[in-house]
């Protein structure tokens, strides 16, 4: 890639890149996407080959390390995790004070942000020790504060980790059992979600990860850089696209089911109509891990006798756009959100978890990209410049001659 910053700089330009469509904010060794062929790979290994192969710790361990573990760092890596699950019962009374009907996102990104009140004295972005026992408490806790803000917005009380357990069952048991009953997991949910969880584990600068640097590169520390992450996620453009395909399918089908009618509605541009997880900013192709989503849907909805009907009607939804000029034209293709929401919903998961399920499956990605920039010694903070269309000098006017 060209550096045009210091080319520019030498003229007194600046580029102006709505979106940062064209621009490289970073170097980056962590993954890599070829969005017209449809290719992404993390550390080099294509995606095909991870998801359904390596278990969602081992990709979690290639992101942040670089090298897929050997047996014994494996087993090292998830015994340190299983220590680290618990949440101080101070952090737990947070999540009485929100609204009975909080949306889990905000709660949390504000648990996350909370984290580092808690652990003031390892937060020094410098100091490895410090940088990785944050890393462990992050990946340990996020998914009880999940399960947490879970129970909370179903007013259920709340469970103990069971760190006899994994970090996929551990969530599964916190979120769905109850304190003092036998909460028996199912094996073929748990390979299922840990299998979404390495398809969302990274992908290079996306939006809430471009958040999580850009706060990173001011210094912060990492729970406050990944709590900035977790509200870029919950966005309907970007994480809370899952969400917002889900009710898409159920307005489709309670109007009647007339999805010709609804592409027209898309191809008009009527405000806010947009077909919710389709498209991509670098995919203009078939997403990936949408590929392997749809295929995932098919077998998990079987299993858990989820809803056909809307299976169904994604199928036909997909179908018609993909044969339509207007999304041919534009390269419109399905992500990974398209087929995601179907398969939470089978699983259990009411809608407004979904975007929380996102979260934790994107978290070793904003971790190892967090790291990563801090310890590039190029790194600088992240200070976009603009192009100012604002009224030129003008003389100010006193309040009793306006
Ligand atoms: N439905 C209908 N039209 C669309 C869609 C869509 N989902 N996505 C893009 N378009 C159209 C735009 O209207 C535009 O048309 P135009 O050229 O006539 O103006 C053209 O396609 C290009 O779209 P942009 O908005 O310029 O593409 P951009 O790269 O900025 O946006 C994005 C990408 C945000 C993902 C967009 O496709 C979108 O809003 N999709 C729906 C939301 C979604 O599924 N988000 C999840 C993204 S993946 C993730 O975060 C996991």
């Amino acid at each position: 890639g060209l550096d045009v910053s210091k080319l520019l700089a030498t003229t007194g330009q600046v580029a102006l890149d709505i979106g940062f469509v064209n621009t490289a904010s970073c170097t980056s060794a962590i993954t890599y996407i070829d969005g017209d062929a449809g290719v992404l790979r993390y550390r080099g290994y294509p995606i095909d080959q991870l998801a359904g192969k390596a278990s969602f710790l081992e990709v979690t361990y290639l992101l942040i390390y670089g090298e897929l573990p050997t047996a014994d760092q494996l087993a090292e890596f998830d015994s340190r995790l299983r220590r680290h699950t618990l949440l101080h019962e101070d952090l737990k009374q947070f999540f009485r004070g929100f609204p009975r009907d909080a949306h889990p996102m905000p709660v949390l990104s504000s648990a996350v942000s909370a984290l580092s009140t808690f652990y003031q004295d390892s937060l020094d972005p410098f100091d490895a020790e410090h940088v990785e026992i944050s890393t462990i408490r992050l990946l340990a806790k996020l998914p009880t504060i999940a399960a947490y803000a879970y129970k909370k917005s179903v007013g259920q009380p709340f469970l103990y980790p069971d760190n006899s357990l994994g970090l996929v069952e551990n969530f599964l048991r916190m979120t769905f059992g109850f304190p003092a009953e036998p909460y028996e997991v199912d094996p073929e949910l748990a390979a299922a979600l840990d299998m979404l969880f390495v398809l969302h584990a990274d992908h290079e600068q996306n939006c809430s990860t471009s958040t999580v640097r850009l706060v990173g590169s001011s210094h912060a520390n990492l729970f406050a850089s990944v709590s900035a992450g977790i509200n870029a996620l919950f966005g309907p453009l970007h994480g809370g696209a899952n969400q917002s395909v889900l009710e898409m399918l159920e307005s489709i089908q309670r109007e009647g089911g007339d999805i010709p009618a609804f592409v027209e509605r898309v191809k008009r541009k009527e405000p806010g109509v947009k077909l919710m997880g389709f498209g991509h900013r670098v995919y203009k192709n078939y997403d990936p891990r949408a590929a392997i989503v749809k295929q995932t849907a098919d077998t998990v909805l079987d299993k858990l006798g989820g809803d056909n009907q809307l299976l169904d009607l994604a199928r036909q939804l997909e179908e018609i756009a993909l044969s339509d000029d207007y999304f041919v034209e534009r390269k419109l293709y399905p992500n990974v959100d398209f087929y995601t929401g179907l398969i939470y919903r089978a699983m259990g998961f009411p809608t407004r978890m979904f975007t929380v399920l996102f979260a934790l499956g994107r978290l070793p990605g904003w971790i190892a990209q967090w790291r990563e920039m801090i310890d590039d010694p190029s790194t600088k903070i992240g200070r976009p410049r603009q192009v100012y269309t604002g009224e030129t000098e003008r003389a100010f006017v006193p309040l009793d001659e306006r």
